[in-house]
């Protein structure tokens, strides 16, 4: 695969699967965006050992994804520094667990502007260059969870990954023929996200993985730069599922 010349923006690239998804699209020449919002020293270190590296240009940029005036400021910074943007990963996102009597509509509603109003609006904003272009690549980073729905601690989760995934289709039929936009559903992956679930639940879950384990967020990455890359030309409004063969029957 070959990103020469391409532009990709990767939100929450600092940590987990956006920073996989850095490595790789770096190890195929791609120039980046890297978007974080508080994992400064990490999106630092990032860049710093990708130039290092790399023949690319890497820029930084802090942004909250749930503020609007943020998103338009790094698109615009983006757009400053390199003129265009052939690629968007939404990857940022955030989970709030809790029993079903916790939840809070404050939560519920943090989380839907993280992982699906957010996407939604970097879309719009990096869409409008990409169409001037008439090419682009969104890949949006939705889960499994917006698919099948297992566990009442993380319904709101579970919603706004299945509002993402409506999403991705909605914004695959307004931007075709130019942008190409999918999503990848992870199942269990092994990132800072999930750190706190306790070893005997990880050890449940595991059974009924049929490759009896979390995926690594390599695994993950390599799955969203495919999909991001013109060898998947003629894949559009789909949704991989890339969880191990879960088997919660
Ligand atoms: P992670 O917690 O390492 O990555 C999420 C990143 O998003 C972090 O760097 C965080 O700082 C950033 N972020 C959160 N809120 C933000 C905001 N308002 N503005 C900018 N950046 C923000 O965890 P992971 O697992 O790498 O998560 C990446 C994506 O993968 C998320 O969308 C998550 O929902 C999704 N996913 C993760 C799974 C897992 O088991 N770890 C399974 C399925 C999907």
């Amino acid at each position: 695969m070959d990103f020469k010349n391409k532009v990709a923006l990767i939100t929450g690239s600092a940590t987990g699967i956006g920073k996989e998804v850095a490595i790789l699209l770096a190890k195929y020449n791609c120039n980046l965006i890297l978007n974080y919002n508080t994992s400064l020293n990490e999106a630092i270190n990032l860049k710093k050992e990708l130039e290092n590296k790399y023949q690319i240009k890497i820029i930084l940029v802090k942004a909250d994804i749930t503020n609007e005036s943020e998103i338009k400021k790094m698109v615009e910074t983006s757009i400053l520094a390199f003129g265009k943007i052939d690629i968007l990963i939404n990857n940022a996102g955030i989970a709030i667990d809790t029993t079903f009597e916790d939840k809070t509509k404050a939560n519920f509603l943090k989380i839907l502007d993280t992982n699906l109003v957010g996407p939604f609006l970097l879309s719009k904003y990096v869409g409008k260059y990409m169409l001037e272009n008439k090419y682009g690549k969104i890949v949006n980073v939705a889960s499994t969870n917006g698919i099948d729905t297992n566990y009442v601690e993380s319904l709101d989760y579970d919603a706004s990954k299945a509002g993402l995934i409506s999403l991705t289709k909605n914004l695959a039929c307004y931007y075709a023929p130019y942008i190409n936009v999918n999503a990848v559903a992870p199942g269990w992956v092994d990132t800072p996200m999930n750190k706190e679930l306790d070893k005997s639940f990880i050890e449940k879950e595991n059974k009924k993985i049929l490759l009896n384990r979390f995926a690594s967020p390599e695994e993950i990455a390599k799955v969203i730069v495919f999909l991001a890359s013109d060898e998947a030309s003629y894949i559009n409004s789909e949704i991989i599922r890339v969880d191990g063969g879960y088997n919660n029957g």
